[in-house]
């Protein structure tokens, strides 16, 4: 209908506008749901809009041309662990998709260091930005907006990418978009299987998060479970860097691997929070009992595993193998609680969406696809590259929202270099299962972010 158009309108131009039309945001958001079409500079509704931040802007519909969502292109900025950003297109056609990794700093120092971390940022952004451009064959000036995680992580991390997308965005005019690192991961499953309708539920499994989660609909998340201490990810890095792994990969892929070589039945390791009947995980006791298990095998981390005897070898594949077999056991039990309450909310759900870097591991999706076939469910797990960070999933969410309008204006072209960017450091995605909540949880709940759902929701209760 507006491929004509096309090539003109593929970058917004954008301003801003004073509020018009003053109908209301939510009305407009259903009409626009089912077509494939947005308003152009349209309906301004920040995902920030209870932060006292200046990252906040929300103002009304205005509606004075339309763009094809298939048109828009959105470059993705990711800087809460590796560097990375991609263009997509809002047809989900990855235009380009660029990663610079971390990897070499983690296994330095076996863990994030955050001004390191923060300094290796800032060397490689714009050149990661620039190459996302290139390979996508487009200039700043070919998008229509940019889309840039701002929570949860590292406020010295996300402030690199953060400052990034302002600067560009500023410069070329573009509407803005904060994302929630998790959302991105739960998102992506809807960029490659386009059938993936909500409600829906997730399992996120990263370095940082467990969540088990049901997805109501975009922006609008109920949490089942999360940890009570650590997350899987940091689990198997701690588990692979005691083992003395490669971790120049990060610890998980170079212990599933290990692990195949080990008898997974052969150290008894128990289930964690057997006797929690919630959705909430831990992993901080299980990393005890690897710790107390390498050294009753008189494993010295120091000597890498490429240097160990066979025998020696031999003990840490089976710890690994045990330590995993377990470690995905707790998901699964999870997991198959999760989908009996996410039915009593939601009865209709068809599909479990596992997404996050965990996910990238073979034997976690391999039993998760058994709990999920056993619950006439259907799982939903992205390629490994869009399940461990990445670009995509930023720009992708940056579309999901962009469509729905919203997002902030650009920033303006010169902004001070001591601004106050908006980061959400801890900032949860849903509001808690109220029937689920447990004894066991000791969340600290200083300083954290009102949740995203908490957000999106209050303020469209307010049009
Ligand atoms: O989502 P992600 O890339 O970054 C965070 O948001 O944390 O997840 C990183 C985590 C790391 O803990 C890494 O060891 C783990 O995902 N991971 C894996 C595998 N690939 C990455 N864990 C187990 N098996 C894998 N194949
Ligand atoms: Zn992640």
């Amino acid at each position: 209908m507006l491929s004509s158009l096309s090539s003109t309108i593929s970058r917004l131009n954008l301003f801003c506008p004073k509020p018009s039309i003053p109908h209301s945001l939510s009305s407009c958001l259903k009409t626009l749901k089912p077509q494939p079409i947005i308003p152009r500079w349209s309906c301004l509704h920040s995902l920030s809009t209870h932060s006292t931040s200046r990252l906040s802007t929300s103002l009304k519909p205005q509606f004075d041309a339309l763009v094809s969502k298939d048109d828009l292109v959105v470059l993705g900025i990711e800087t809460s662990c590796d560097d990375t950003a991609a263009a997509v297109r809002g047809n989900g056609e990855i235009l380009s998709q660029v990663v610079s990794s971390q990897a070499d700093l983690l296994a330095k120092y076996g863990g994030v260091a955050p001004k390191m971390a923060e300094e290796a940022h800032s060397q490689v952004i714009d050149q990661v930005v620039q190459e996302a451009l290139d390979k996508a064959n487009l200039t700043a000036r070919n998008l229509s907006a940019v889309a840039v995680t701002i929570g949860p992580g590292l406020s010295l991390c996300l402030r690199v990418g953060v400052r990034k997308a302002r600067k560009l965005a500023g410069s070329f005019n573009l509407p803005i978009i904060g994302i929630h690192h998790m959302e991105a991961h739960c998102l992506v499953a809807r960029l490659i299987e386009r059938e993936l309708e909500f409600p829906f539920m997730a399992l996120l499994i990263s370095g940082g998060h467990n969540l088990l989660i049901l997805a109501h609909d975009l922006g609008h998340y109920i949490q089942l479970g999360t940890t009570i201490d650590d997350a899987i990810g940091e689990a198997y890095d701690k588990t692979a860097k005691w083992l003395g792994l490669d971790m120049s990969r990060s610890g998980g892929p170079a212990l599933e691997e290990l692990a195949q070589e080990g008898d997974a039945e052969s150290i008894k390791f128990s289930t964690p929070m057997k006797q929690h009947r919630d959705c909430n995980f831990s992993y901080a006791g299980l990393k005890t009992q690897v710790r107390l298990a390498i050294g009753s095998h008189n494993i010295n981390p120091e000597i890498p595993i490429s240097s160990a005897s066979s025998q020696d070898r031999r003990s840490r594949a089976d710890i690994a193998a045990s330590f995993q077999r377990v470690a995905v056991l707790h998901l699964e039990e999870r997991c198959d609680r999760a989908i009996e309450w996410a039915r009593k909310i939601e009865p209709s759900i068809k599909h479990l969406v596992v997404s996050g870097g965990v996910a990238s591991n073979q034997y976690v999706r391999a039993r998760l696809d058994h709990v999920v076939k056993k619950n006439n469910l259907q799982l939903v797990c992205p390629p490994p590259k869009l399940c461990t960070d990445n670009g995509v999933m930023v720009a992708w969410t940056g579309i999901e929202h962009f469509c729905m309008g919203r997002f902030d204006p650009p920033p303006p072209a010169d902004e001070h270099e001591d601004y106050v960017y908006d980061l959400r450091p801890r900032w949860p995605l849903g509001e808690e299962y109220a029937e689920g909540r447990s004894e066991a949880r000791s969340l600290r709940t200083a300083r954290i972010h009102p949740s995203l759902t908490s957000i999106i929701q209050a303020s469209l209760q307010q049009q």
